[in-house]
Formats: C-alpha cells, structure tokens, sequence
C-alpha cells in the first residue's frame, strides 16, 4: 500500500518536472522558430541572444518568464506567448549587479501591454530598491494595439519610474529596432541612449502620418535611423556599427558609471605612469590666435592609455564631452573644439555639455573641463533660437555641480563663455591656465575696434595704428596672468604638466564636500 502510494508520488513529481521543463523550453521561444527566423532575417538578435551577449556568462537570473497577457480583444485569446514578449531579470556586468529587460520582437511586434509592462516595472523596482544601474533594449513596435489604454498606461508607469529613477540609478537605453510613439519617451528620460545602425528607428510619427499630416515624404531611416539621431537631432548619446558593437560600446560606458548615486565608478589599476610628462602637448597651441587645432590630441594625451570614450560624437562637434580615466579613476571631460566652429558656445553645444554635466554631477564623475572658447556664437539664428536660454543651461549646470571641477585653459577664455566654462567664479576647485591662454573680455582685434574706433579713424594711417593698439592689446591682456594676479587661476603651468596637475588636483578633491541649501529642487533654464 504504502509502496503504491510512493510509486505515484513519485511519477506525478516527474510530470510536474516534466512541465516545468516544457514551459521552460516554450518560453524560450514563445513565437515558435518561424518567427525567430523572421527576426534573423531581419539582420537581428533574439531577445535572449541579446541578454547572453551583454551579461556575464550565467549570471542572469530571469523573473516572470510564465506571465501572459490577459486580453480578449482581437483573438489574442487564442494566441498566449509565455513571458508576454519581454525577457527581464538581474544579471551580472564585470561582476556588478544589473537590472535588465530586453524587449522580443517575436512577440506580437515587441509591443508593449498590461503584463509587459509590469514585468518591466517588476526590475525597475528591484533596481531601485537594491541601486543597481539599469539596461533596457528597446525593439518594439510601441503600445500594443489589442491592449488599448492599458498599454498606455503601463507606459506611463514605465515613465513615471524611469524619472523617480533619474540622478539615483544610471539607466542606460539599447535601441535595437524600431522605438515608436510616445514609448520613445522612456529611454529620452533615461541617461544615455545607444542605437544600432541599420536596424533601430525612434520616432514619435511614423513615415505615414507624416505623409498625411504633412504632406512630407522620409524614410524611416532618414526620419529616426541612427545617423539621424547621432547628427541631426542630438537624440542618439552613441551609435553602434552592428548588435556586436552595441555589446561593446554598453559595455565601456558601462566601466564609467557608479552602481547609484551614493557610489563612486569603478576604479582600474593603472600603469599609465600618473604623473607622466606629455611633451607633445607643448606644441599643440599654434603661435597664431586664428589657427585651430584639434582638442582630442589634448585629451588623448592626459588620459589612461589615450583611451577616451565620446559621447555625441557626431552632434555639436564644436564641444567635445566624454569619459576617460586618470590614474584609474573616471573622469568627464568636457572640453570646447577650436578646429570646428572655432570652438564657440552655441544652442546646440551648449545643451549637449549642460546635459552631460549634470550626468556626471548626479553620478560623481569629476568634471575635466579644457577652454578653449572665443565666445557665444553671434547671430539672428542664434537669439531666435533661444541661446540665452540654452547657453544658460551649461552656465547652470558648471554652476550647480558639486563634485569636484578641474578647469584648464588652453588658449582662449573669452567674454561670457569664460565665465561659463567651469571659471572659478561659478566654484571650479582647481583652475590651472597654460602659458598660451588668453583671458580677456573678447579678442584683441574686436576689442582694439570697440574702444578705439574714433582714434583708429582720425589716424593718418588707420590699418598701421590698428596694429599698433592691438599689438598693445595683446601684450597687455592676451595672457593668463592677469586671471592669476587674482587668483582666478591657480596656477599656469607647462602643458607637458596637465596630466600630473590633473592627478594631483584629484587626489586633493577625493574627499571634497559641499552642502547645499535645502530646496525641492531648482529651476534649470529648460
Ligand atoms: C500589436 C504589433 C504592433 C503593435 C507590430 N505588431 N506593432 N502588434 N501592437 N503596436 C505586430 C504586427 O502586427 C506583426 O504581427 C508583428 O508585430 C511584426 O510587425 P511587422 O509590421 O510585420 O514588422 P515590420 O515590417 O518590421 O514593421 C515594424 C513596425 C510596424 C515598423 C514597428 O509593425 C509598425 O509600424 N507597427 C505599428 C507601430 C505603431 O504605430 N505603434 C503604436 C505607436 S503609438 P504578425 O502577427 O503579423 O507577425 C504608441 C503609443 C505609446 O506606441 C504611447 C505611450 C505614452
């Protein structure tokens, strides 16, 4: 009797084993093989080939695999996909926990509903609670349709914790399809977005509607490919080759940011020799004013290795922002580009820093800020463009940043833009000028034009007077050491010395506290 008993014991355990088993493997591929094939053709990776790609091999702990939407409408009830189109869980990068969720295509388009969505919810939740850094890889053809306001509101949901989320966990956007609608807005709140060239579009209308709203013909390519979003509208933070670069390029940005905001990034062992001298940045400036050059060999030359991750690249050229390391330790490098626009500040530069400022500042990555700047760019296109409110953005964000500021002036620090550019005034610690800078309220020619305009014109040779005042101009004003007379610059220093100066000013910072006046929050110039 008893053996019986034990004998169907035994076997009805084997069946559940058996159906876990199954459920397993069919959430695995809940579309069937077809439409995974599909989705190979399509020049794309699975949902979980993109999980296994990104995470340390078999670290990734899966949550919710066995959910399913509970909709009726339009014969989905005959239709149930076991995960509801959503692959999401923890897992490890370099052995620091991540949350991630990783949208299927496969899945009735990747589109979001009630039960995707809470899945999605789920591991923001977690990543909050434990303050883990958050990835979500976004391909999906938006609210699913069948789910009507409910998929709005999950979105929403989405939403609002994607902005609780905002300055306390990194959240980090993998675009690898289609991102359409209104559910483009969650990886624009999150801190970086990462597209795929080739196989990722973001758009709030499609090709289509625009047709008949507009009566304009684009491509959803040249309306929300990659280039689009990492050239002309400043939306893409980097964009990746293939699905394999996109593994990469995550992967470094990754190396640069905390766990939370109460963390510091990782620190690397270093054997890039702290305090070497670069003699090569001796030569950078060009003995003539006019004469650009390109700030990268400045910053390849003081970082680990020369190793210098870009963000926006390819959007407002005439700044630069990006991470490196200096002995080990991360940095964000904010730095203007003489070889393109001259370097000058303008609306679209001026957001682009402003925004990558307050990500470092949230996230405790010291600002590196080099200056090289003539200016605010002057121009009808440029007031109606709002660049008094956009310039002050980047103002308010040197301003407001509290971790700690490291400023070199490489040659010009002009007007406005001086001030702006992370000056002591506004409480950079540490502001360092090589002997080539140039402080000044604006260049010697436009300034010799503006105070001597009548003597220039009463003179009997006007060009030779003007060379005159100028050259007086120059020698009086045209350097650094009227800027150090008042402490306004710590120190000038031999541009072989600025990787050593950079170290040292770090170290002394490393403990660098500041209070602030207690308030909800401030008003940025948006
Ligand atoms: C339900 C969807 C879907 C959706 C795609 N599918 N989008 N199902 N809801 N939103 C399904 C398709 O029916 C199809 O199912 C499968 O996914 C693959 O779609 P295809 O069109 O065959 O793929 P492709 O040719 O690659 O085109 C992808 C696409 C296109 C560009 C995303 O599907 C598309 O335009 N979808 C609609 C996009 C959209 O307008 N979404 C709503 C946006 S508004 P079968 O069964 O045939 O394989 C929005 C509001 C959010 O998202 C608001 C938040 C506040």
């Amino acid at each position: 009797m008893n053996e019986a008993c034990n004998v169907t014991a035994v076997k009805n355990r084997a069946e559940k084993y058996a159906e876990l088993h199954r459920k397993r493997e069919l959430a695995e591929m809940p579309a069937g093989a077809e439409a995974v094939a599909r989705q190979r053709a399509r020049g794309k990776r699975t949902a979980r080939e993109r999980v296994d790609a990104l995470v340390d091999e078999g670290s990734f702990v899966e949550f919710d695999r066995f959910v399913v939407h509970r909709t009726n409408a339009f014969g989905l009830d005959e239709k149930e996909f076991l995960g509801d189109g959503v692959v999401t869980g923890r897992a490890t990068i370099d052995g620091r926990q991540i949350f991630l969720f990783s949208q299927d295509f496969t899945v009735l388009g990747g589109s979001l509903g009630e039960a995707f969505a809470e899945k999605i919810c789920k591991v923001m939740d977690l990543a909050m609670r434990t303050g883990s850094p958050l990835i979500g890889i976004n391909d999906s053809g938006g609210a699913r349709i069948q789910e009507g306001v409910v998929s709005l509101g999950g979105y929403a949901e989405i939403f609002w914790r994607n902005v609780q989320a905002s300055g306390v966990i990194p959240q980090i956007s993998l675009i690898a399809g289609p991102s359409a609608g209104g559910a483009v807005y969650s990886p624009a709140i999150t801190d970086f977005i990462i597209m795929t060239e080739k196989i990722s579009q973001m758009f709030i209308t499609g090709p289509e509607i625009i047709k008949t709203v507009t009566g304009e013909e684009v491509t959803f390519e040249e309306l929300g490919g990659a280039t689009t979003h990492a050239t002309r509208s400043g939306v893409a933070h980097l964009v990746a080759a293939d699905e394999e670069n996109l593994v990469e390029l995550t992967k470094a940005l990754f190396s640069f940011v905390p766990q939370n905001n109460r963390e510091e990034p990782p620190q690397f062992a270093c054997d890039d020799d702290p305090h070497r001298p670069v003699a090569a940045l001796d030569d950078v400036v060009p003995d003539s004013p006019n004469k650009p050059y390109d700030m990268h060999a400045v910053i390849d030359g003081i970082v680990d290795y020369g190793d210098f991750l870009e963000i926006q690249p390819l959007y407002a050229q005439n700044i630069i922002c990006g991470f490196g390391r200096v002995n080990g330790r991360a940095v964000g490098i904010v730095a203007n580009q003489p070889s393109v626009l001259a370097g000058v500040l303008d609306t679209r530069s001026s957001i682009k820093a402003a925004r990558f400022v307050r990500f470092c500042d949230a996230f405790n990555v010291p600002l590196v800020t080099f200056v090289d700047v003539p200016g605010f760019l002057p121009g009808t296109d440029q007031e109606y463009g709002g660049i008094i409110l956009h310039g002050a953005k980047l103002l308010y964000a040197f301003a407001e940043a509290t971790v700690p500021k490291i400023t070199i002036i490489t040659r010009k620090a002009y007007g406005g833009a001086y001030d702006v550019m992370a000056s002591k005034h506004i409480r950079a610690d540490v502001n360092l000028a090589w002997p080539t800078a140039e402080i000044a309220v604006m260049g010697a020619e436009s300034a010799v034009k503006t105070i001597f305009r009548r003597e220039i014109a009463a003179a009997r040779d006007p060009a030779a007077k003007m060379k005159e005042l100028i050259d007086e101009y120059t020698e009086r004003f045209a350097n650094p050491y009227i800027a150090a007379q008042r402490g306004y610059v710590d120190d000038v220093i031999e541009a072989r010395q600025t990787r050593s100066a950079i170290v040292t000013a770090l170290e002394m910072l490393q403990n660098k506290r500041v209070e602030l006046p207690e308030r909800k929050h401030g008003n940025i110039p948006l």
